[in-house]
């Protein structure tokens, strides 16, 4: 169990990796509006893969049948992309997604309103943004795993959302998911020292109610047990000896 030290050879792949992703983002969010069906963001993400010569690195992770997650709503994450799922007005909806460049991963996720939203659900996603960033002032060699992760606790519990603590951000490099386990509220434990050269995926999973979840009967898809919205925001990001990067933004 150790947290793997990037050289500049293979941040320089995760860099190329996680800038790929970042287009892909934007091009998935130009397409969302009322009446799309859900697949058509997994149908974007895998010709703008295939056309790279990538990989997706979720299609057929442990099964896993897309090569996004688009969640909606109370989804919080994992939700299948389906043409029968139509997005409506008023909706949020999370995508998530990962690339696969020469061995390297990337990791980063997004909520979008859907045309017009309540003011109460897009407070969510710009909170859930924001502790993103909160958390991320903390990410600095010398620094403990655990200034991460209280950060965004002491941040987010201002708004008395509910923190999903199920689900935890992780190391990502040449696998998707490595050590180590990033969660989103507080810690006792300080955890391991922050080094240069580790990329870590960090992902608060906000929910407006309380934060607890479930899962569906489709095994992958995790909603909030009390049925609120859910955000979910994620980058990739590089510890260096100064300022963290985020390599799934740029
Ligand atoms: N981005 C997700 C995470 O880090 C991984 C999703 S894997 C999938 O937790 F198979 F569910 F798509
Ligand atoms: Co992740």
């Amino acid at each position: 169990m150790s947290i793997s030290i990037k050289s500049p050879r293979e941040i320089e792949l995760m860099r190329i990796s996680n800038h790929m992703l970042c287009d892909m983002h934007r091009e998935l969010e130009k397409i969302i509006c009322p009446g799309l069906p859900t697949i058509e963001l997994d149908n974007l993400a895998a010709k703008f893969i295939k056309d790279r010569g990538v990989k997706s690195n979720f299609l057929d992770y442990e099964g896993y049948p897309a090569s996004i997650c688009v969640s909606v709503n109370d989804e919080v994450v994992h939700g299948i992309p389906s043409k029968e799922k139509i997005l409506h007005e008023g909706d949020i909806v999370s995508i998530d997604a990962g690339i696969i460049y020469k061995g390297y991963h990337s990791d980063a996720a997004r909520t979008y309103g859907v045309g017009k939203i309540s003011a109460e659900k897009q407070q969510l996603i710009d909170e859930t943004r924001n502790s993103f960033f909160e958390g991320i002032k903390m990410a600095r060699a010398g620094n403990r795993l655990f200034d991460i992760s209280n950060a965004i606790d002491d941040y987010i519990s201002k708004f008395g959302y509910g923190i999903v603590r199920d689900l935890v951000g992780h190391g990502v490099g040449t696998e998707l998911h490595e050590e180590p386990q990033i969660p989103n509220f507080r810690q006792d434990r300080r955890g391991p020292r922050l080094q240069a050269g580790m990329t870590l995926a960090i992902e608060p999973m906000i929910n407006l109610g309380r934060g607890d979840v479930v899962w569906e009967e489709d095994e992958w898809t995790v909603v909030s047990e009390d049925g609120s919205p859910s955000a979910h925001y994620e980058n990739t990001i590089l510890i260096t000896d100064g300022d963290p990067e985020i390599l799934s933004l740029y």
